[in-house]
This record gives C-alpha cells, sequence and structure tokens, in this order.
C-alpha cells in the first residue's frame, strides 16, 4: 500500500483560485522544504519540537525518508513547498494510530489549505488500514484546536506543563483524536 501512497497526487484549488499541488515528499525536495521552514517566525519556532530554522535538521528528514516510519505530504505552488503536513507510525500495540503534525507557510495560512491538508492526510490514513489519528496542539492554540475539531478530532484531554519552551515557560497541550473506525457499541 505504501507503493501506491507514493504515487499519490491531488490537486485542489483554493477558494481564491490559487492551485496547489498535494503529494509526498520525495527525496529531491531537500531544499524545497529548508525553504518552508527557514523564514519561521520565533513565536511558531519556539513551539516546534526540532529547531527547523535550521537546515541541517530539515535535510536530516529528507536524508532519512522512509514512509514506513514517516510519511510526509507537501503542498506546492509554482514548485515551492509551502505546506508540509506528517504521518508518524507508531510500532507494536500503537501501531494502529499515527501521530498527525503541520506546519504551512505564513502566507498560505487562513485560506482552507490546512484543513484541505489534514483531509489528504485523513484520507491516506484510512488507505492504510490506521484506527486513530492523533494531534498534540498548545492549549492556548484555541484556532488551531478549532480547525482539528472541525475535521472530527475529539478533544480527549489537556495535559498540564506538557510542553517547555526554549525560555523553560511550560504549557498545557491538548490531545485530539479521530477515531477512523467506529468500535461497536456493547449491550
Ligand atoms: C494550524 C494550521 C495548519 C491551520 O491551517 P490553515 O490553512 O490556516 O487552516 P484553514 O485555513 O484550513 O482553516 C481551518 C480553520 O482553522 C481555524 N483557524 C486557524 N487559524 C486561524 C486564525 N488565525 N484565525 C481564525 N481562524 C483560524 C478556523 O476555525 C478555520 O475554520 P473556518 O475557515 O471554517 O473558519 C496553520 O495555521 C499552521 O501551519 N500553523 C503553525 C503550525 C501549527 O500550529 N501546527 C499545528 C500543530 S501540529
Amino acid at each position: 500500500m505504501l507503493d501506491q501512497i507514493a504515487k499519490y497526487r491531488q490537486l485542489i484549488t483554493l477558494a481564491d483560485g490559487t492551485r496547489v499541488l498535494l503529494r509526498p515528499l520525495a527525496s529531491d525536495d531537500k531544499n524545497a522544504l529548508v525553504a518552508l521552514f527557514t523564514p519561521i517566525s520565533p513565536t511558531d519556532l519556539a513551539l516546534m519540537r526540532n529547531d527547523v530554522s535550521s537546515p541541517q535538521v530539515v535535510m536530516g528528514w529528507v536524508d532519512a525518508l522512509d514512509y514506513k516510519k514517516v510519511l510526509p505530504l507537501v503542498a506546492v505552488v509554482n514548485d515551492r513547498i509551502v505546506g508540509d503536513a506528517t504521518l508518524h507510525f507508531h510500532t507494536g500495540p500503537g501501531r494502529h494510530l499515527a501521530d498527525v503534525r503541520i506546519f504551512l507557510s505564513k502566507e498560505f495560512r487562513q485560506r482552507g489549505l490546512g484543513s484541505a491538508m489534514l483531509r489528504a492526510l485523513i484520507d491516506v490514513a484510512r488507505k492504510l488500514g490506521l484506527q486513530q489519528l492523533v494531534a498534540e496542539v498548545v492549549a492556548s492554540q484555541d484556532k488551531t484546536i478549532t480547525a482539528f475539531q472541525q475535521l472530527g478530532f475529539e478533544l480527549r484531554t489537556t495535559f498540564p506543563d506538557y510542553f517547555i519552551m526554549p525560555d523553560g515557560e511550560t504549557h498545557a497541550v491538548a490531545v485530539l483524536i479521530l477515531p477512523l473506525v467506529r468500535k461497536r457499541e456493547e449491550f
């Protein structure tokens, strides 16, 4: 199935008419992916798990590209990567779920692209037979949480002091889950 996912292509048109190609990240996307993350604002950077302002970090992801571990879908406009949304797979008792992460270039936010990319990831996750998707979002990012909820993600819990920022300040993190299969209710 992952071989077929590698051929995944979806052309979408944003409400303002911009045409965007969604496809899996490829090994020759190094420079384009670095160009997506390098202009990141300090506020966004503080919330990221890795120092994505470092080209070495981003190039390392492309070097280690393995769709069995992480499946990145990128949004491409005129050869430029403007968004990156990833499924992070687990093994063993977590093999039925994946974590979801997404990052968009600032000027492509609030144009419907985030929702479209998440819908595409959900579609791919279903094709792969996953049962749940998990998103961890800093609890103060209420608009981001709403965006996930609009796609069916359910707010399950909030962990206090779960992320620590570079300055040592801690933040609560909301855990959102999208069930992809419904278990039959027991009577
Ligand atoms: C979170 C993120 C992916 C959202 O993508 P987006 O393309 O801006 O979202 P959309 O345009 O599809 O909007 C979907 C919903 O998001 C909500 N939303 C997100 N940001 C918003 C903002 N700043 N103001 C108002 N609404 C906002 C709205 O509810 C919107 O629904 P609506 O269009 O029906 O009003 C994008 O802002 C981003 O990349 N942020 C930085 C990284 C991040 O926080 N990732 C999430 C953690 S994994």
